[in-house]
């Protein structure tokens, strides 16, 4: 497996890789690093669709991290990363430095507007603007043909949904189910955070989100009384601060008032000072 720094290299790789003039391109699977089996269903993913063609980026992109956020202590682990990835079939690493994908003077960026104010960009203002920009770089760079995403980050999902129609990218989009850990929690490279007791605190997310999918299931439709029902979940969890909870149209992030199959019900909440989501398309 080699490791590409450049995006010169990384395109040259990707051209080299097509099959055919209009053939089949490169698989792209973009993450911050620090991966786990979340991550690994990705790769998975991708070395079916595109086996031997399969691009991992590992890049901690500045521009997504507020200036309160955790940019400077977001767990590094290069070594590993480059492990797990060729043991679940990456062809080539893409690990470029800040500069390589921000060139001194860089003042590009890619807006998408409205859905980027929506669930996470409510309280993390800026930060789809900076994820907008770097996976379109890295699109861009990969020229790639399929691009890999977890279901884990849902408003991530329909903001790039959104940018690679606007901007006629021709990358392909799938998403890939929410890996757990037997428990429930959903893996982030955040839970590294938790101490042991704010790791069982972190269940509630999973638990209100069980809740509701078993009353939808009993035929609960009002987005009120499920919004109401998650509520009363997180109070059992006194120190958990509830940042959103939010019944919306999983692709406009609009909120609903009456639930519908496919319909995104998602949680974010702070555990101690850890920022966790999770989320679920109803049946
Ligand atoms: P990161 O948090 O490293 O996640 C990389 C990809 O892994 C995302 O598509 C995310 O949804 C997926 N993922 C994370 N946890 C998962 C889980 N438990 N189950 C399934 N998939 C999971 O998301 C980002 O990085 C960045 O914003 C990025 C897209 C790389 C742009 O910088």
């Amino acid at each position: 497996m080699q490791i590409l720094t450049t995006v010169n290299e990384l395109r040259a790789w990707s051209r080299a890789q097509r099959c055919g003039v209009n053939g089949e391109g490169i698989a792209l699977v973009p993450t911050l690093g620090a991966l786990h089996a979340g991550h690994a269903s990705l790769i998975r993913a991708a070395a079916e669709a595109r086996p031997g063609r399969v691009a991992v980026s590992i890049f901690v992109n500045p521009t997504q991290f507020g200036p309160e956020e955790d940019y400077a202590r977001y767990p590094r682990t290069f070594k590993a990363d480059c492990a797990l990835a060729e043991r679940e079939g990456a062809t080539i690493i893409f690990a470029p430095s800040v500069e390589e994908m921000y060139p001194v003077g860089s003042s590009t960026f890619v807006e998408v507007e409205g859905l980027s104010e929506r669930l996470d960009g409510q309280s993390r203002p800026g930060h789809f603007r900076g994820v907008a920009t770097v996976v379109a770089k890295l699109m861009i760079a990969a020229e790639a043909d399929l691009a890999f995403f977890g279901q884990k980050d849902a408003a991530q999902v329909a903001v790039l949904r959104r940018m690679v129609s606007d901007l006629r990218l021709g990358t392909t989009i799938v998403v890939c189910p929410i890996v757990r850990e037997a428990d429930g929690l959903a893996l982030s490279s955040r839970n590294a955070y938790l101490t042991p007791v704010e790791r069982k605190q972190a269940l509630v997310l999973n638990r209100a989100i069980r809740r509701v999918e078993a009353l939808v299931a009993d035929g609960e439709r009002s987005s009120s009384s499920l919004i109401d029902a998650a509520r009363g979940v997180f109070t059992e969890a006194p120190d958990v601060r509830v940042d959103y909870i939010e019944l919306v149209d999983w692709q406009t992030l609009w909120p609903v008032l009456t639930a519908a199959p496919g319909t995104l019900f998602a949680v974010a909440a702070w555990v101690g000072t850890t920022r966790l989501i999770d989320n679920t398309r109803l049946r």
